[in-house]
């Protein structure tokens, strides 16, 4: 998430403006009719271990919320109603650029003002820039009447994505969209396949150190080996035929990573003593959610994933290091418009 702020005196201003716009959907805006929307936006794991850029699951919490009205004159107009002083200038938030592709794309000299509340918090791992760009995109098409296909949808909100991580990606977007768990086939031409995955429970804790994914993408190396890439496909291969045969000891099998995690848990203190303790608590097996400094485990059951979640915090007690941890299941229904 990009972690740009507007200077303190902006700052004030907008947050007097986020607080005293109370709700477009109160009764005092009653009659904007079908031009208003709340917009749930849940968070997602990227890669799923083995699969970088390809792969990633739906959570059922945290979300961010979003209302989002339709002006009629072409501009963006953002308010922040939580602490992260996220940009409000449209072109440098991640929602902010999303809608101003959609008004493009569309060229229909419409708008939008939005209330953002964030509750997946920047730099986490656990896509919050993704959150905002899917739910900006999917409120926009909605708003608009539905005029860009499923496709177009993925693809505006990946120019959020790109604002956040210089990269178009889509293993946030695609999961965050249409819920459950996505393959991300390609992205030039576009090609997402939905998979079927059992009801597993998921683990996540977020401990409270800043990993930029701009940093980690760049630590990573640009040449693999020839016998990394051959296990590599193999787990991935391994986790998706997991996914489809709701075998979960192939599932816990193929949850390994040796070209990515590697390099990028130098950057977690605890990830490998996280990692081995949760599975020893009897997770199926996890890793680093996204680009971290999250770390996910999925488990089979729920007292399986509080018992994971138990070991986490032991973990993260002893180095020291303050954390935020949540115990849920994977969200088969992606953005919701309510
Ligand atoms: N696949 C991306 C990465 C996800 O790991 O860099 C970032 O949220």
């Amino acid at each position: 998430m990009s972690s740009m702020s507007l200077n303190s005196d902006n700052n004030k201003n907008e947050r007097s403006v986020a607080q005293s716009t109370d709700s477009f959907l109160s009764p005092l805006s009653g009659d904007l009719g079908g031009r208003a929307i709340k917009v749930f936006c849940p968070g997602t794991v990227a890669n799923l271990v083995c699969g970088f850029d390809i792969l990633g699951l739906a959570l059922s919490d945290p979300s961010d919320i979003m209302e989002v009205k339709l002006l009629d004159e072409p501009k963006v107009i953002i308010h922040n109603r939580d602490e992260y002083n996220l940009p409000t200038e449209p072109e440098k938030n991640v929602a902010g650029v999303v809608f101003l592709s959609a008004m493009e794309k569309a060229g229909n000299n419409k708008g939008f003002e939005v209330i953002i509340e964030k509750h997946i918090k920047p730099g986490s791992g656990i896509g919050s820039s993704a959150a905002s760009a899917a739910g900006a995109a999917v409120a926009a098409n909605h708003l608009f009447g539905n005029i860009f296909s499923s496709d177009e949808v993925v693809q505006l909100a990946m120019n959020g994505e790109k604002l956040a991580s210089g990269v178009k990606h889509a293993d946030n977007i695609a999961p965050c969209i249409l819920g459950g768990v996505s393959l991300i086939r390609s992205i030039y031409p576009l090609d997402i396949v939905s998979i079927p995955s059992p009801d597993l429970h998921v683990t996540v804790i977020h401990p409270q150190i800043e990993v930029r994914t701009s940093d980690a993408r760049q630590i990573l190396r640009q040449q693999v080996l020839l016998k990394d890439a051959i296990r590599q496909w193999g787990n991935i291969a391994g986790l998706v035929t997991g996914f489809l045969k709701n075998d979960l000891d192939l599932i816990g099998r193929s949850l390994e990573d040796v070209i990515i995690e590697p390099v990028r848990s130098i950057l977690i203190p605890g990830f490998d003593e996280v990692k081995s303790k949760c599975k020893d608590a009897g997770a199926l097996g996890g890793g680093i959610s996204g680009s971290g400094p999250s770390i996910f485990m999925l488990s089979r059951d729920k007292i399986t994933a509080q018992a994971v979640e138990n070991v986490m915090k032991e973990v993260y007690d002893r180095i020291g290091i303050d954390y935020h941890t949540y115990v849920t299941t994977i969200n088969k229904k992606g953005v919701e418009i309510v």
